[in-house]
């Protein structure tokens, strides 16, 4: 059920639970005040309660208040990033942050998206946390269709057409000093280095001490098995690039020199993988370990692992 922009904040208001658009993926939204709805995402996502989430705001003065203190490079990088498709860990108050919209942590996960539609809405709801809008664990929706499918045709939507970036934003957090990569994303690690004067090196926790205890949850993954391997002898589907031909069937990711198109297609050809009930498929890894590239390798690479 597609819902107007006043209708999507009524319901939010009114403490209920809907599918939003961002820059980067559809989000499942619901008042970061809201114990009852926040309880529904995760049972609605079948999300394990030791995975944080992220909360939204149309602002910097509506994160103020929740946080305890700003890291050296949170100005340089709310200012070169937001509004946009970053997500920076802060050390908060904890009083004014429900503890499961942060897996108990003494830190939490923000992020001002850039459509405007979301802004909008932001202003007028105040904070709102939002997961990505797909099952746990299965790819994330970059369209008001994959929602509908994850969730039921009568899901209520807030329609923001088709996602720009296609992937989830960039995460990064701040460890002994610096800021580290939490996760990759719509934007790229090499992008920070004129902000910060270094690129933040990827945060490599342990079983006993991740970053989050969510880390290590399976992700992004089609039921298809993935092969990750440039040799298609064995292969009877490829997901790869228009401009290279395989010795059979292939799902392509646009061009191979356009990584924005290719990490804009990722989650729909994932999704169609399950669509069509392909059982497996051979992917053209033959790109760079560099820029958004990585973002879509990491993104595969988890998807490939066996749940
Ligand atoms: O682009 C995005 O970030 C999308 C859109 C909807 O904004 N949202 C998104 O949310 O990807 P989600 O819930 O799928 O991923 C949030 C991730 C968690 O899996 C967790 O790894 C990390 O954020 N996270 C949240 N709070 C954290 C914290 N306090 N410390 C470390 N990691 C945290
Ligand atoms: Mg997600």
């Amino acid at each position: 059920m597609r819902l107007s922009l006043t209708q999507a904040i009524q319901r939010l208001l009114a403490e209920e639970v809907l599918a939003i658009p961002t820059e980067t993926v559809y989000g499942l939204a619901a008042s970061l005040s809201s114990e009852k709805s926040i309880d529904q995402v995760f049972a609605l996502k079948k999300r394990p309660l030791t995975n944080p989430l992220i909360i939204h705001t149309a602002s910097c003065e509506q994160i103020f208040p929740l946080i305890q203190s700003l890291p050296k490079g949170f100005e340089e990088l709310s200012e070169a990033f937001w509004p946009g498709p970053l997500t920076l860990i802060l050390p908060i108050q904890e009083e004014k942050i429900l503890p499961r919209v942060r897996a108990n942590l003494p830190t939490a996960a923000f992020r001002i998206p850039s459509l405007k539609l979301t802004r909008e809405l932001l202003q007028a709801t105040g904070p709102l946390i939002a997961p990505s809008a797909n099952l746990s664990g299965t790819p994330s929706s970059t369209s008001p269709e994959h929602v509908e499918r994850d969730f039921g045709a009568d899901f209520p939507v807030l329609d923001g057409g088709k996602a720009e970036h296609g992937l989830e934003s960039t995460i990064l957090a701040f460890k002994e000093g610096e800021w580290r990569l939490a996760r990759l994303g719509a934007i790229p690690a090499e992008a920070f280095l004129l902000c910060l004067g270094y690129m933040p090196k990827p945060y490599k926790g342990s079983e006993n001490a991740p970053l989050c205890p969510g880390q290590h949850f399976r992700h992004y993954a089609p039921k298809a098995r993935l092969h990750l391997e440039s040799d298609f002898s064995q292969a009877s589907l490829v997901l790869g690039f228009s401009d290279r031909s395989y010795p059979v069937r292939s799902i392509s990711l646009g061009s191979s020199n356009d990584p924005e198109e290719a990490a804009k297609r990722l989650y729909d050809a994932l999704r169609q993988l399950d669509l069509d009930q392909e059982r497996e498929v051979w992917v053209d890894m033959d790109f760079p370990d560099t820029g958004l590239w990585a973002s879509i390798r990491e993104r595969l690479l988890r998807a490939s692992e066996a749940g």
